[in-house]
């Protein structure tokens, strides 16, 4: 049996199948016994594959959001074409400094949760620092371990011309990359911080030379990230693959913003993120309304309590 198995109820129907409640998703399953093949009911939508996203190059742009658990993976799928399960994380759902402490259990933890909530969207799994910069053949393992513990079609990994060797290798081996270029989170120590890229003009020349290493090693697509506009449509235009943009252009192939970002999550935000709602202020309402309530007693209601029968 596919999907979460763990709180999941299995009855014999009529017509020989087995019909599987899965309460963890409000999903059914049916279990053709002769194949062992589960079915979800209803049959989701199909997952959109990497084929389908190089696709996309100069045409319709591609719509991408972070998302860490089940439920806001659920939420976000029907409008995505690719969820992508950060090691931004660290921050958004951790309270880390950095992505520097993210460990490969932490994204396969969160990757799987993502993989579970969604049908339509591809599922993409960032690489965290550490766990594949070493070899091709470590980047390989993290790959591997990444993908069949989470169901995930695809891993992203930083850096530009250095990974290609890289790129090339695991793009030969059945694992489909994106690549991640400009502002790169996890090297903020090199960096020396999160400031925009590409103001010289030898550095505006290395990040389209990086993106022209990659794309050839056959990178998916390639999420460019806090570079001055410019750089990001030169490298739009010099690559054969979908470049995803955040805080770079809107004649990227597509955008990505970390979710909670564009929900008002936090005070403050980076420039480049427009905020669609103020979910943080909602929050911290919502909490106030419930503890003026519990404090005067307001709540719980009789509707809201259990009574003996009598
Ligand atoms: O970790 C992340 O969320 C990212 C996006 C900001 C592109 O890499």
């Amino acid at each position: 049996m596919q999907g979460p198995s763990t709180r999941a109820t299995a009855t014999c129907r009529r017509d020989g199948y087995l019909a599987i409640e899965d309460q963890t998703m409000s999903t059914t399953f049916t279990l053709d016994t002769s194949t062992s093949r589960a079915n979800p009911m209803p049959a989701p939508m199909r997952r959109l594959t990497v084929p389908a996203i190089r696709q996309r190059k100069g045409g319709e742009p591609l719509v991408m959001l972070t998302a860490y658990t089940a439920r806001t993976a659920q939420l976000l799928d029907p409008h995505c074409d690719m969820l992508l399960v950060g090691d931004s994380l660290a921050q958004v759902i951790y309270g880390l400094p950095s992505t520097i402490p993210v460990t490969v259990d932490m994204m396969c933890a969160h990757g799987a949760a993502v993989v579970r909530g969604s049908y339509h969207s591809l599922v993409v799994i960032d690489l965290p620092f550490g766990s594949y910069e070493a070899s091709p053949v470590q980047a390989f393992e993290t790959s591997a371990r990444i993908m069949k513990e989470t169901g995930a079609a695809a891993v992203k990994l930083e850096g530009g011309a250095v990974m290609a060797e890289t790129i090339r290798f695991l793009t030969a081996r059945g694992i489909p990359v994106i690549g991640h270029i400009g502002l790169t989170p996890q090297a903020v120590n090199t960096l020396g911080g999160y400031g925009v890229r590409g103001r010289s003009k030898a550095e505006a020349d290395k990040i389209v030379a990086d993106a022209k290493a990659i794309d050839e090693a056959g990178a998916i697509a390639i999420v460019v990230e806090g570079v001055v506009e410019p750089i990001a449509i030169a490298v739009t235009e010099a690559v054969a693959c979908p470049t995803i943009g955040i805080g770079a252009s809107a004649h990227c192939d597509g955008q990505v913003l970390v979710t909670e970002d564009m929900l008002g999550m936090f005070d403050r935000v980076p420039r480049f993120v427009k905020r669609y709602h103020e979910i943080g202020e909602e929050i911290a309402q919502a909490a106030a309304n419930y503890a003026a309530d519990v404090r005067s007693r307001a709540f719980p209601t009789p509707e809201q309590t259990y009574q003996p029968k009598d």
